[in-house]
């Protein structure tokens, strides 16, 4: 059994700990990345899966980026990781669907992430490339897209940007 929690500041060596098994010591590296450099999750949309005991089991989270000459408001999902050894369970699928629950919720449009078809189109992700949407750096079919809001597939595309200009990292 876990339950799925907003991420506490005390998390966060954990995530850390579970992104390096995950991912190996190179995640850094990924594109991604860039687009989380100098600026803090979204507030609310950093959750966490914890078991009974309070073992931290999977993490996601959710980062402000721009799209487009408009710079549109838009989520960059990710890194979404789930305990090696408890992969399989549901972990990564209650992850997503509170992630995209919450999102809605607070009004957020889109979404994007940097993924496998595959797995994610469960949860409504359809290739990115197809709208308009560009991360540079990126393999094309690697970049998918959810639209929160139907109406905002069509009007809103462009190249993904980071928004570090925008929000600043609070100190740490
Ligand atoms: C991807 C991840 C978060 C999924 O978490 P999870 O708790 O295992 O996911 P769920 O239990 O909800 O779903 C498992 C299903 O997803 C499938 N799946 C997992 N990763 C997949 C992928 N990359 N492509 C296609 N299917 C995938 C599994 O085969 C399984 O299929 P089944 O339901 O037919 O048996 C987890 O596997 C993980 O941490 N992977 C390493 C990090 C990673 O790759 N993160 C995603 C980066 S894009």
């Amino acid at each position: 059994m876990f339950t799925v929690t907003t991420e506490r500041p005390e998390d966060r060596a954990a995530i850390d700990q579970l992104l390096d098994r995950a991912f190996g010591p190179g995640r850094m590296r990924k594109m991604s990345y860039r687009f989380r450099d100098g600026v803090d999750p979204v507030a609310n949309l950093q959750l966490v899966a914890r078991g009974n005991d309070g073992a931290l089991l999977g993490t996601v989270r959710c980062w402000p980026i721009a799209i487009g000459a408009m710079r549109a408001p838009a989520l960059l999902l990710g890194p979404i990781a789930v305990e090696p050894a408890l992969k399989g369970q549901g972990i990564g699928a209650a992850l997503m669907f509170a992630t995209l629950d919450m999102a809605a919720w607070a009004g957020h449009r889109l979404v994007l992430l940097v993924g496998d078809l595959d797995y994610y189109q469960r949860f409504g992700f359809v290739p990115a490339a197809t709208h308009g949407f560009v991360m540079p750096g990126e393999k094309p079919q690697r970049l998918l897209v959810h639209a929160l809001d139907p109406a905002a597939l069509g009007t809103i595309h462009g190249v993904l940007q980071p928004a570090a200009a925008l929000y600043r990292k609070s100190a740490a």
